[in-house]
């Protein structure tokens, strides 16, 4: 009998590659997405890829009932929770909705689990919840100063999950934040579609290059790195859904709260990513310089060394690697899942 996952948000970006490596290490998924930012094609794209289909539930976190039919029907050994909104200048427009589905879900969720017994979760944080004050490399006791809405939307959530573990150590709780994930499943199957304005630098380097958009702006190149413009951690998306595998793994033993950066331990700059990408993919992207993009930090990476030193793991793909994939997910789907 295999082991059966609840992932939310499994129709997304993260969620997608996660449930192709669950599937993979011989777990059964279920999925729980509301499909508000991703679609249903994604799950038969992981069906295609994996060989194995994947059960799904159309809804919202938020829907006590519909997460008591899901736990009831199935008796899951764990959940890595990914549902969630993203996006950092829409939370600071719309906080509310941001708590309701970041917070609010996650409480409803954890509900839902307690009631039924299953105490295994897997959260999907962010290294968006050090903030500015924080010394570079981050470190996992780094204290947590977020300074947007979308931060502290996810810092709450932490704070749920160590105050639950406080109350009842038999909670097997999983944090993992992640640094800048990129790229795509080597099949060019599943990627990022990245809907509505894109906002993230490697979404918006593959639309240029596809000729949806003329230039790529580049925020800022007076900042204090090596060539002026923003330094980042990015890493594999396929490596990010490797880390929740070991994760689940390590917590089918271990009890307590286990907080883990998901990182490379280096960063790039903007200048560095466009080089790569332009060799990745053989084309050239205009860009142009513009003023630095409010609330944007001039460079931080991870310490990624208790990943390593606890679980095993470690980022094993480069830069070019990253470009490559994102590059043939969004050459084979140029309008992302159709
Ligand atoms: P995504 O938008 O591609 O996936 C999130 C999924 O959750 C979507 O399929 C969406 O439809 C679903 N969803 C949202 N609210 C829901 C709700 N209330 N009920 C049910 N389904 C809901 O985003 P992603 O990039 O895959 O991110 C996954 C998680 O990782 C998010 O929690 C995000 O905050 C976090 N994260 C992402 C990044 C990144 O750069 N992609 C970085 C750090 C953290
Ligand atoms: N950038 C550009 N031009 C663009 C887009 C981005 O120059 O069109 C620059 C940014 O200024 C930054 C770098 O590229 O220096 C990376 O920007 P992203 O928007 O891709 O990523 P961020 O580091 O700003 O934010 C990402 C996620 C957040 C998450 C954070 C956590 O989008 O959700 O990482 O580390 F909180």
């Amino acid at each position: 009998m295999r082991q059966k996952i609840l992932v939310t948000g499994g129709a997304g970006y993260i969620g997608s590659h996660t449930c192709v490596e669950l599937l993979a290490a011989d777990y059964d998924v279920v999925v729980v997405d509301n499909f508000s930012n991703s679609k249903p094609a994604a799950l038969d794209r992981i069906a295609q890829i994996s060989g194995r289909s994947v059960l799904w539930h159309e809804g919202d976190l938020r829907d006590r009932a519909l997460l008591q039919r899901v736990f009831s029907q199935y008796a899951f050994a764990g959940v890595l929770h990914c549902a969630g909104l993203k996006a950092i200048a829409e939370a600071q427009r719309e906080p509310l909705r941001y708590y309701q589905h970041n917070l609010e879900a996650s409480l409803t969720l954890l509900d839902a689990m307690a009631a039924h017994d299953v105490r295994r979760m897997v959260f999907s944080s962010s290294a968006t919840v050090y903030g500015e004050g924080a010394r570079v490399p981050y470190r996992e006791e780094a204290p947590l100063a977020p300074n947007t809405v979308y931060g502290r939307s996810k810092m709450m959530v932490e704070d749920v999950l160590h105050d639950l573990v406080q109350s009842d150590p038999s909670w097997h709780i999983g944090i993992l934040r992640y640094f800048n994930p990129v790229g795509a499943h080597p099949s060019g199957l599943i990627g990022e579609d990245a809907r509505g304005s894109v906002n993230n630098l490697m979404p918006h380097l593959c639309q240029v290059a596809i000729g949806k958009r003329a230039e790529l702006p580049i925020f800022g190149h007076d900042y204090p790195t090596p060539d002026g413009t923003g330094v980042r951690d990015y890493l594999h998306v396929m490596d990010v859904a490797e880390g929740h595998v070991k994760t689940l793994q390590y917590l089918a033993t271990e009890s307590g709260l286990l907080t883990l950066n998901l990182g490379t331990g280096r960063g790039y700059s903007v200048l560095e990513v466009v080089r790569a990408f332009e060799r990745a993919s053989g084309k050239r992207v205009p860009s142009r310089y513009v003023p630095r993009r409010q609330g944007d930090l001039a460079s931080y990476y991870a310490d990624a060394t208790r990943a390593s030193s606890v679980l095993g793991w470690h980022a094993k793909r480069d830069l070019s690697e990253m470009c490559a994939d994102a590059w043939r997910w969004q050459s084979n789907n140029p309008d992302g899942y159709i």
